[in-house]
């Protein structure tokens, strides 16, 4: 079977301890990958001098398909988020973050929820500065959020065709129009002429205000099926409903463009275990079980997501973070053995 080329960035901190259990697993899948590695984030800087460097640029545009390990951002200073970029530069505009239950029994059980995040605009955009007052060179910061009616439309019938496509009941609506009412005021109106327009009698639709969606995510989570809201709402809430399914290491993303897609974990480079051999893979395996459904391997990817479920459930192999002992390898292992079995 002929070979699909991806880019491999491992990335920074935990990156390449979770990005070698997942190429482990995707090998014992045979899966039909010919990996391109490159360098980006502070690994980056450290060895082509540049976080997002013209090589790895270069690479995406060419196998059109990434998998990527946590990119290390500097707070309050240093270079731009290479994350952000990555997603301007192949107008990467859906984030994807699916968040289901795998280990029962946890605070929450059963949850299947999907949050579709806008990755382009917004107050992400970072048209930001500062005035200077007497010698205070910071007493006034300032960020500028920009939505488009474009933007907004593109985002919103990704959200409403794949909740379709996936069989989906409900799409709801997460907006901040009684405050922000033109930034994310144009982002519900849109829904809601677009929804009339193309989606009435194929799906539910409802709206609602984020601050009170992040209190019913958690009181219950079960009313919501599909969410889709602007950038940083989106970042916010898919951090919450990671929570939900036994937090950061659980949660796989997925960023989804025209003309590429970059699969990755939601959390960051973890530096607190960094090199400790203590990752928990999962959320970049199940990244990984995405880039598998996207270039239409679902067969690799369902077993993919079942040897994952099994070796947690059944072989109750744990890392540290969801209460158990294993290390990241032991964790590889007994995952390897569940694909070799066929599970
Ligand atoms: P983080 O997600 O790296 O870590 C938060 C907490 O969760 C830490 O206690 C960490 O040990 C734990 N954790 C995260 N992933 C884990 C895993 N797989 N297994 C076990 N425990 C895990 O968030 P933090 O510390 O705020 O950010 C660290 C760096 O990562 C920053 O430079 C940030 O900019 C970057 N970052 C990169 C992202 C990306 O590349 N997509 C996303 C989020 C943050």
């Amino acid at each position: 079977m002929s070979k699909i080329p991806a880019t491999l960035i491992p990335g920074d901190g935990i990156g390449p301890e979770i990005v070698d259990a997942t190429l482990a697993a995707l090998d014992a899948l045979g899966a039909p990958f010919e990996w391109d590695r490159q360098v980006a984030g502070l690994e980056g800087v450290k060895t082509a001098n540049d976080p997002l460097p013209p090589a790895t640029l270069a690479s995406i545009r060419r196998t059109r398909l990434a998998l990527k390990g946590p990119l290390e951002t500097p707070s309050g200073g240093g270079y731009r988020s290479s994350n952000v970029r990555l997603r301007e530069e192949f107008k990467l505009f859906a984030n994807l973050r699916p968040a289901k239950t795998i280990i029962p029994g946890g605070r929450y059980d059963n949850i299947d929820l999907v949050v579709v995040r806008e990755n382009l605009e917004g107050l992400y955009i970072g048209h930001e500065h500062y005035v200077q007052i007497d010698d205070d060179p910071h007493a006034v910061a300032m960020a500028t959020g920009i939505n488009t009616r474009a933007g907004c439309r593109h985002i919103l019938d990704y959200a409403f065709e794949h909740a379709i496509a996936l069989g989906r009941k409900k799409v709801t609506i997460v907006h901040k129009a009684n405050i922000m009412k033109a930034l994310t005021g144009i982002f519900k109106e849109t829904a809601e002429q677009l929804y009339e327009e193309k989606y009435k009698g194929r799906i539910q639709m409802d709206t609602i205000i984020v601050d009170a969606c992040a209190m019913k995510l958690v009181l219950n989570p079960w009313q919501f099926d599909v969410l889709v809201t602007t950038n940083l709402f989106g970042d916010i809430l898919s951090d919450l409903v990671a929570g939900l399914v036994g937090g950061l290491g659980m949660a796989p993303g997925a960023n989804i463009g025209a003309d590429a897609a970059i699969f990755e974990a939601v959390h960051g480079s973890a530096p607190d275990i960094a090199g400790q051999g203590k990752a928990n893979p999962t959320a970049l395996l199940l990244a990984a079980a995405l880039m598998l459904d996207h270039v239409k391997r679902q067969d690799l990817g369902d077993r993919l997501r079942r040897a994952v479920d099994q070796t947690l459930n059944l072989d109750q192999v744990r890392t540290g973070d969801l209460g158990g002992k294993a290390s990241t390898s032991e964790f590889t292992r007994a995952l390897v053995a569940r694909i070799q079995a066929g599970g």
